[in-house]
């Protein structure tokens, strides 16, 4: 085996899928792309995320406690990667990036309907956000779109380099212990 700098660890690790978060702040929609998130817990359904100071949507989040963490698809994957590399500060990014919006039903944050599921969320632990930008959120409600063609994901490799889903490969009668999660 051949070593690494530590501080490339989230090259291995980072989770995919990236997704898009978007925020609505003072009835103003923005957008951003996000490859630092964890799942949590499964009841209630929470999701860690890392949104730094340096996005607009941090003080957005910091301020209405909510956003739609939004799945794109790989025909998705420019975009994903240019919202990422502008701010909603200077930009409306859903005009410029073609997105359409749909209303939530919890949240003052919209749902992209291009996107092949959005996941509505509500801040619900910020005691990590002041020193690691680490914002616990909680699921409140799920859309998704069963009649989208394209459903693989995007992984980001942490390097501007992406895997796109394959394979799925069914390993579900080895999960013995875990069999209430198989549904
Ligand atoms: C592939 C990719 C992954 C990113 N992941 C994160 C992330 O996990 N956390 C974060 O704070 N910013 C991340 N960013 C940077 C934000 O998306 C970027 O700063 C964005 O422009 C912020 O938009 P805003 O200022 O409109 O909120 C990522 C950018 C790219 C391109």
């Amino acid at each position: 085996m051949k070593q690494m700098p530590a501080s490339k660890a989230y090259r291995l690790l980072e989770a995919g899928p990236i997704v898009l978060v978007t925020t609505a702040q003072d009835g103003r929609p923005n957008v951003m792309t996000m490859g630092f998130h964890m799942v949590v817990q499964h009841d209630p359904p929470l999701i860690g995320c890392v949104i730094g100071p340096w996005d607009h949507s941090h003080a957005a989040l910091r301020a209405t406690g909510e956003c739609v963490i939004a799945i794109p698809t790989v025909d998705l994957a420019r975009k994903v990667v240019d919202i990422g590399n502008c701010s909603g500060t200077e930009v409306d990014k859903f005009a410029k990036f073609r997105l359409t919006l749909k209303p939530a039903k919890e949240v003052g944050a919209p749902l992209i309907a291009e996107c092949l599921a959005n996941i509505e969320c509500r801040v619900a632990d910020t005691t990590l956000a002041d020193r690691y930008n680490l914002f616990v959120l909680q699921a409140v409600r799920i859309w998704t779109d069963p009649e989208r063609k394209e459903r693989r994901t995007l992984h980001h490799n942490g390097d501007g380099t992406f895997t796109v889903d394959g394979r799925t490969i069914d390993l579900k009668e080895r999960m013995v212990l875990w069999k209430q999660f198989q549904d």
